[in-house]
């Protein structure tokens, strides 16, 4: 372990922090990288007293000990969790909300139940529509009243996706205490925002859930309060990023090897290109992973920078349906979903 390499502080209470680009050399993020992020001040409970409610439209409404959990069937599943607000700190005009650069995104193998072994074990009513997971952390919102839990629904079809797993291990280990100790939802292919942590209850719905954090955040709105029609948030969008060089890089004439990171949902990138003049000529870059289900991949492009001057260069991905990043993201107010090609301005002397 690099002493020297940290997380970036984004904010302090509640704690959010980048994942430091420049210590992927790594395919699987350590716990001390990963990032974190959250809503409220980390939740206080005795673990001797935790338990999972299952509840609402089913058959068998149950409570569910730590212990009993190693009865169901687990998997294993290299998963990239990426924050939906990932690269917000980009976005011109500046939105709301947490600045990240490019950190707020992370690469793990979690091991759980998927989810669906769970359900099936409660019996689902033929009502049920969607299914709400609650954290055990609560806070206030400055939008609204009251006190809320971290709470968010997925539709029936995903829950029971068999890769939708309730993990408690991560990278071998049971899950740290700031990533979602004792349990957490791991959604493979969605932003991280669905990815509940601290798991005190799922709730069998059979209306929409409408919690702040489904109805307010996690929707894309393209003006200020107007959130009639708001598409929510769900799959990751085909993205990449240079971790070297990074922005306002000064490096000496020569070759330099260029690398970086790109990832998406459910089509699997493709291709990688990375062009040397703003974007005018475009040439593959190499991977460096293979291609994983739900994982980042590593990739790395020669540059031979023979003149001295400024550059722009820009890197650009691709997934298997021909989805390619747009040069542009649409700008939203919370500042969502931020694929933008991305670009590092280098100076050769
Ligand atoms: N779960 C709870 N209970 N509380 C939270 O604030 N934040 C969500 C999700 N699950 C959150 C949560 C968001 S927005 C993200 S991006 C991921 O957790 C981040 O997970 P991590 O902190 O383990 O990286």
């Amino acid at each position: 372990m690099n002493p020297n390499i940290h997380l970036l502080l984004r904010s302090i209470t509640p704690e959010n922090k980048e994942f430091p680009m420049i210590a992927l050399n790594e395919w699987i993020t350590p716990d001390h990288l990963f990032f974190q992020r959250n809503h409220f001040s980390y939740p206080v409970f005795d673990i001797r007293e935790w338990h999972l409610s299952i509840d609402g439209s089913v058959e068998t409404p149950v409570r569910l000990l730590y212990s009993a959990l190693k009865h169901f069937p687990h998997i294993t599943l290299p998963v990239t969790v990426e924050c939906a607000g990932n690269k917000r700190g980009l976005f011109t005009p500046n939105a709301r909300g947490e600045q990240w650069e490019l950190g707020a995104i992370s690469h793990a193998a979690w091991t759980g139940i998927p989810l669906k072994h769970v359900l099936e074990f409660v019996g689902l009513r033929s009502d049920a529509t969607e299914i709400l997971f609650e954290g055990i952390d609560t806070g206030e919102r400055s939008d609204l009243p009251g006190l809320f839990p971290y709470a968010r629904s997925l539709p029936l079809e995903k829950a029971v996706h068999p890769h939708t797993i309730l993990a408690l291990y991560k990278n071998g280990k049971p899950l740290t205490y700031r990533h979602g100790f004792p349990l957490r939802l791991i959604v493979p292919g969605w932003y991280g925002m669905a990815s509940v942590k601290w798991l005190r209850r799922i709730t069998v719905l059979n209306q929409p859930f409408q919690g702040p954090f489904q109805s307010l955040d996690y929707v894309m709105i393209l003006e200020p309060g107007k959130y009639q029609g708001a598409i929510p948030i769900t799959n990751v969008k085909v993205n990449s990023s240079f971790v070297f060089p990074s922005n306002q890089s000064f490096l000496h004439r020569g070759v330099h090897i260029i690398y970086g990171v790109a990832w998406s949902s459910i089509s699997p990138v493709a291709v990688v290109e990375v062009s040397e003049d703003e974007g005018q000529q475009w040439s593959h870059a190499d991977w460096c992973d293979p291609s994983i289900p739900y994982s980042w991949r590593r990739w790395k492009y020669r540059w031979k920078a023979t003149q001295p001057g400024t550059y722009t260069l820009k890197v650009k991905a691709t997934d298997r349906s021909g989805q390619s990043q747009p040069e542009k993201a649409q700008w939203n107010v919370k500042g969502y979903g931020n694929n933008s090609i991305h670009t590092s301005t280098v100076y050769i002397d």
